[in-house]
């Protein structure tokens, strides 16, 4: 049997469709929703993720704008910027992208970033009310997912899921949703002894792990989803995500692809957790 492909590529489209006329609303009100994306350095992957980031708020009328340091600029004046913008009123949303310089004390720089404006729900305050079951900004990728699971029709009440990965952006807040949501969840890594026997178990297999083709089909239960976060760049220049998309695909009974997959859903979150920024603001939640 092959499996139903989960396109987050449409999901994202009819998402970003509906948020129009949420925006509308506010614009009107003169509550126009505004993300700012904070980028330090030439990273190329990051480039590419924040210019899609301001271009799809561009296109459903919000206002959106990017702020680009070099990659030598001294933490102060990122914090003093971010300052700027925690006070600014016509901001509601404010992003810095991820990995930041050596240099830099992530954690200090994203907890200067005021809780009601941290649109990535990485403020300890906003990890603290997920962990709770109490979000108030989900984190985008995870947040996406969740989303995917509930198009998909999947029930996640009672089921084994696998996270692979537990990164702060992805993998931990993914394994609070899942909890949130009733499911029995298993954290595993790269590292882990014996992955196969963990993700051969699960209903739900969720891998965030950055490496090409890590979940093959031999690791999967038949009939469980296979959602992939990975975004891998191949020698030959193709995109391929961290599950071997063509040895599972007659396994799973739901997987996402890559390209297409998780990758436009995570914008879409970020973009709805913006307007609703904005609509807090404005007193619509
Ligand atoms: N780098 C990779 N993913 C992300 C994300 O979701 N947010 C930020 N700020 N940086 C990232």
């Amino acid at each position: 049997m092959t499996a139903q492909i989960i396109d987050g590529k449409a999901l994202a489209e009819e998402l970003r469709q509906s948020f129009k006329s949420r925006v509308d609303t506010l614009t009107a009100q003169g509550q126009q929703p505004g993300l700012v994306v904070i980028l330090v350095g030439e990273d190329a992957a990051s480039q590419v993720y924040v210019k899609s980031k301001v271009n799809g708020c561009l296109a459903i009328g919000m206002h959106s704008e990017k702020i680009t340091y070099d990659a030598a600029v001294d933490q102060e004046t990122v914090l003093k910027k971010i300052a700027e913008l925690n006070a600014d009123p016509a901001i509601h949303g404010i992003l810095v992208q991820l990995p930041l310089p050596k240099h830099f004390d992530e954690e200090k720089v994203l907890e200067a970033i005021a809780a009601d404006k941290d649109v990535d729900g990485f403020h300890a305050e906003n990890v603290g009310a997920l962990a709770q079951g109490n979000p108030r900004f989900i984190p985008c990728t995870p947040y996406g997912v969740m989303k995917m699971f509930e198009k998909g029709g999947v029930d996640l009440n009672g089921k084994e899921a696998v996270v692979i990965g537990r990164s702060n952006i992805v993998g931990k807040p993914m394994a609070l949703l899942l909890i949130n949501a009733g499911a029995t969840v298993t954290v595993c890594n790269s590292r882990t002894r014996d992955l196969k026997f963990h993700t051969s178990r699960a209903d739900i297999v969720v891998a965030a792990v950055g490496k090409p083709k890590f979940v093959t089909g031999d690791m999967i239960k038949p009939g469980a989803v296979v959602i992939d976060v990975g975004i891998n760049r191949l020698p030959d220049g193709k995109l391929c995500g961290d599950v071997d998309f063509a040895d599972c695909l007659n396994v799973a009974g739901q997987i996402t692809p890559v390209p297409g997959g998780v990758g436009p859903m995570t914008i879409t979150m970020l973009l709805a957790n913006t307007i609703e920024a904005a609509e807090r603001k404005a007193g619509i939640r």
